[in-house]
């Protein structure tokens, strides 16, 4: 929410909202806190100082919105909640069958987090002699930032995204190329990079068996992170998985229709 009581602010959210990018839905403090950036960056001193700029430099709208969608990630951050996956949730979703297993990473960033999840069915499959059941697997990774859907989509990596992961997984599901590190292709192969701002409200579909959403909800207001809540458990078959971040919390009317599967990694599931 902007307040109303800061008239130049006021201005430059419904200018930055006019160019595509839904400020209000974001936590006050948080968009602040990055206009401020980037108004430093700039030399400018004043919200209206800022907003000439953005008219006399459309580059700089571009600057703006990477400043605003904060971006860090790394692959298997927050290791305890990838173990808990590992040896909980892919083994449920990979059972033995015919049909796809579908996962939605909400806010991929660079792709770090779908490539874990889809490493890790990786994994296990072919620790159960059932490598050709890859194919089964789709990994829909989504985000609005078009530079980090970039490299998302380039899939290469530099070693130091890597400290977490466990080295066994890092070694055999990435490859060198000159100093970086790519995902092999057999892996690369399920996971589906493409844009998608959660402002628009409309998952990419209603039949996942997992949703992934960690570390994106933080930076909106509550009505927005209540809105986004339902939109998860609506895209989700019965006995499907949501995982947030370990620092969100679910809240809300979506409390009745979700279950709280693990407290401490923050993975609810819906009732089958
Ligand atoms: C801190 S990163 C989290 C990346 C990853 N999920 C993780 O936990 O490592 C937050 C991501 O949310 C994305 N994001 C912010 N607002 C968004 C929106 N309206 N729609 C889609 N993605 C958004 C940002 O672009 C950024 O890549």
């Amino acid at each position: 929410m902007i307040p109303a009581d800061d008239p130049g602010f006021e201005a430059l959210a419904r200018k930055i909202s006019g160019a595509g990018f839904a400020v209000e839905a974001y936590k006050d403090k948080c968009i602040r806190r990055r206009i401020a950036v980037r108004m430093r960056a700039c030399g400018v001193h004043t919200y209206a100082d800022y907003q000439a700029l953005l008219d006399r430099n459309p580059t700089e709208y571009e600057r703006l919105r990477d400043a605003l969608t904060i971006n860090v990630t790394r692959f298997y951050r927050n290791a305890e909640t990838w173990n808990l996956l590992r040896r909980e949730l892919i083994p449920r979703l990979c059972a033995p069958g015919a049909g796809e297993i579908r996962a939605w990473s909400a806010g991929c960033s660079s792709g770090e987090e779908p490539y874990t999840i889809a490493i890790l069915a990786a994994e296990y499959l072919d620790g159960c002699g059932r490598s050709g059941e890859l194919d089964r697997l789709v990994v829909d990774a989504t985000d609005v930032d078009r530079l980090s859907l970039e490299r998302a989509m380039a899939a290469r990596y530099r070693p130091e995204n890597l400290t977490e992961m466990p080295a066994e997984l890092a070694q055999r599901y990435l490859e060198p190329v000159g100093h970086e590190l790519q995902i092999a292709a057999r892996v690369r192969r399920r996971v589906f990079v493409r844009r998608l701002d959660l402002n628009s409200r409309r998952p990419p579909r209603r039949d996942y068996h997992m949703v992934v959403c960690r570390n994106v909800l933080i930076y909106f207001d509550r009505p927005m992170q209540e809105r986004l809540f339902q939109i998860f458990a609506d895209s989700l078959v019965p006995g499907g998985y949501l995982v947030i971040g370990k620092v969100e919390t679910l809240f809300g009317a979506v409390r009745e229709r979700l279950i709280l599967v693990d407290p401490r990694e923050r993975v609810y599931r819906r009732p089958a």
